[in-house]
């Protein structure tokens, strides 16, 4: 394969790794000089130890164009769908596209949908947890009805940002970055839309079907220079009716990310980080013994596994995947409902049949 990953930040040198895990060929392009150096002289030596003189580095505007099968989009979110739209003229067989896939006002993403289906490019999105070994389990008993009928799930993704700030030391703070503007894709909302985004995964795995209905509470922070939500707590209804929660935040430490599910035969939990290195399933059935099962993994495994899955996905059924561009984008109609619903204090629905559009939303 032969990839091209538009950002050379954090995300960028991750999957420029895992894809020379993978024996592809990459290009890694981006705006930013500065950000090409940094890529070969700091990011990349310091997470895996050398810098890979076959990735070739790139300014766009210099960059190789036409044959690359992947194009990963791993730019701010507020420059997804126009990086994005820019790569289906570069017909590839799929394009990924980092979560959250656009900014919370949906704009461009019906249209990008669109294009990418007349151009016979499938769409894939970042949110990688999904595809991990842990996640998969729980998945798979909820598909198996491993706790019977499901009753509650919740899904936590709380986690102080210092560690992304000690990640990208040329960042002072939020408001260098989109991370401190809630519209342009920043916040817990957006940061860390993995948990809302594995909630609609489990759900849709036992069957329960998509979210239909939202009910937010926001904590935002508007200081004149930063707009960010430091917490959400959002209440779900799906399309059969399965309630349930989902919690982000960029405050909590230490951190937690974590899934339960109850069922009328018992509970399971996913831990993300259990132990060091390790993810962990709880089974826990009605009177018996709960099981604990851990998967032992590293971050640069976590984009291995999801580049494997790209890979496989693209030889069988892209629309099927469960990091399809449909599946984050059913995420982000999710996120616009909860800013709506926090800023209006009332329930907001989901009408499917309007596409990716403010349209679908309503009060
Ligand atoms: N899946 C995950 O677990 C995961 C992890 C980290 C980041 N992300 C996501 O990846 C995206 C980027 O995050 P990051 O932490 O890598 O940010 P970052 O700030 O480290 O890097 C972004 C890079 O994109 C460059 N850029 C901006 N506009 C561009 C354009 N039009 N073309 C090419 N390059 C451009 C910037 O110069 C910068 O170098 C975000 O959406 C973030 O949420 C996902």
């Amino acid at each position: 394969m032969r990839v091209k990953i538009y950002g050379s930040g954090s995300i960028g040198n991750h999957l420029a790794n895992a894809s020379r895990q993978m024996g592809w060929s990459v290009d890694l392009c981006d705006v930013d000089s500065a950000a090409l150096d940094r890529t070969r002289n700091n990011i990349y030596p310091a997470r895996y130890g050398a810098w890979d003189d076959e990735i070739s580095l790139h300014l766009n505007d210099e960059a190789p164009t036409g044959g690359h099968d992947l194009i990963a989009v791993g730019t701010p979110p507020d420059h997804h769908i126009s990086v994005a739209m820019t790569a289906i003229a570069e017909k590839p067989k799929a394009i990924l596209v980092e979560k959250p896939f656009c900014t919370p006002d949906l704009k461009g993403a019906q249209e990008l949908t669109e294009a990418a289906r007349e151009n016979g490019v499938a769409l894939f999105t970042g949110y990688d947890h999904v595809v991990g070994e842990a996640a998969q389990a729980m998945a798979g008993l909820l598909q198996n009805r491993a706790v019977g009928d499901i009753q509650s799930l919740d899904v936590e993704f709380r986690e102080y940002w210092g560690g992304i700030f000690a990640a990208h030391p040329w960042l002072d703070g939020p408001k260098d970055t989109y991370l401190g503007y809630w519209q342009r894709g920043g916040g817990a909302l957006g940061e860390h839309s993995h948990a809302l985004n594995l909630w609609q995964h489990f759900a849709q795995q036992a069957g329960a079907g998509r979210v239909t209905q939202v009910q937010a509470m926001i904590d935002y922070v508007d200081d004149g220079t930063v707009s960010y939500d430091r917490l959400c707590q959002l209440n779900l209804r799906t399309e059969t009716g399965l309630t349930g929660r989902v919690v982000q935040d960029v405050v909590t430490n230490p951190t937690r990310k974590w899934a339960r599910v109850q069922g009328t035969g018992g509970y399971a939990e996913w831990q993300c980080g259990y132990a060091p290195g390790q993810d962990a399933v709880t089974l826990g059935p009605q009177d018996k013994d709960a099981e604990l099962t851990t998967y032992d993994k590293t971050r640069p495994t976590d984009f291995i596994l999801e580049l494997r899955h790209i890979e496989t996905a693209l030889k069988t059924d892209p629309d099927a995947s469960s990091i399809s561009g449909a599946m984050g984008l059913d995420t982000m109609l999710v996120v616009a409902a909860a800013h709506k619903s926090a800023q209006s204090g009332k329930m907001v629905s989901i009408d499917y049949t309007k596409g990716y559009t403010q349209s679908a939303l309503y009060a």
